[in-house]
């Protein structure tokens, strides 16, 4: 999908998943398999933006030509996304990061011990939320929404909560949408608009919310 849609557009992408250490030898991390924000990746660099990619830890290789920026925890990412935002033009969220680590990290492996383990979590940067609160006039901001109940309703609560623009909005528990899948089925919401997207490729859903982007950039410039 060659294009220059995107030509002179800086697109700033997060991908994969975080981990949080609990200890020298264990860490806490999710499913995410980084395959839909290496496809948006791809399909930006193949529309002619200049890309940065910020990822945790994936078996995935980066496309040719983007900067990228490997990270493992969320406040790396934190960290990654914060020196590159202020350039980006359109900045899309799609990295699953983990919502709480451990409030210590054990210096040494935790020993095995009683029937109960009891670990405490801090709460970590809601980066979606950073980027909306401090979003530049030029930004259009992406994130996405993955839920196993109440997808539309959560989905548009984050849309406002987090000030985005936009929410890519999946079903965890739909076949052939989510983590691991090649293909995604999706709702992209915005402030006007609900459009539900078929199954299809990740990277072809990647296309279409890059022209989604592009669609609410021109509107904003009207
Ligand atoms: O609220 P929830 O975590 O479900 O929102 C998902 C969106 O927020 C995704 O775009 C994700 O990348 C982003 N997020 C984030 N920082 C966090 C948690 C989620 O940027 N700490």
């Amino acid at each position: 999908h060659r294009s220059d849609l995107l030509k002179g557009k800086r697109v700033l992408i997060t991908a994969g998943p975080t981990q949080e250490a609990l200890d020298p030898v264990r860490y806490l991390t999710n499913h995410s398999s980084g395959k839909m924000g290496y496809s948006l990746a791809q399909a930006a660099l193949d529309m002619g933006a200049e890309v940065t990619l910020i990822s945790g830890p994936v078996q995935l290789t980066a496309p040719k030509g983007v900067r990228f920026y490997p990270v493992t925890t969320a406040k790396e990412m934190f960290d990654a996304v914060c020196a590159h935002c202020d350039t980006a033009d359109f900045i899309i969220k799609a990295a699953a990061v983990g919502d709480y680590r451990p409030l210590y990290v054990s210096e040494q492996k935790i020993k095995k011990g009683g029937e109960r383990l009891h670990v405490e979590f801090v709460k970590n940067p809601d980066i979606l939320a950073y980027l909306g609160e401090h979003k530049r006039p030029h930004q259009i901001i992406c994130g996405f929404a993955m839920e196993t109940q109440n997808l539309l309703e959560n989905a548009q609560a984050k849309l406002e909560n987090k000030h985005c623009d936009m929410i890519v909005a999946n079903d965890l528990h739909t076949e052939g949408a989510g983590f691991q899948s090649d293909t995604n089925i999706a709702t992209i919401l915005d402030r006007s608009s609900r459009t539900p997207c078929p199954k299809m490729s990740k990277y072809a859903l990647g296309v279409t919310i890059l022209k989604h982007m592009l669609a609410l950039r021109t509107q904003g410039e009207q």
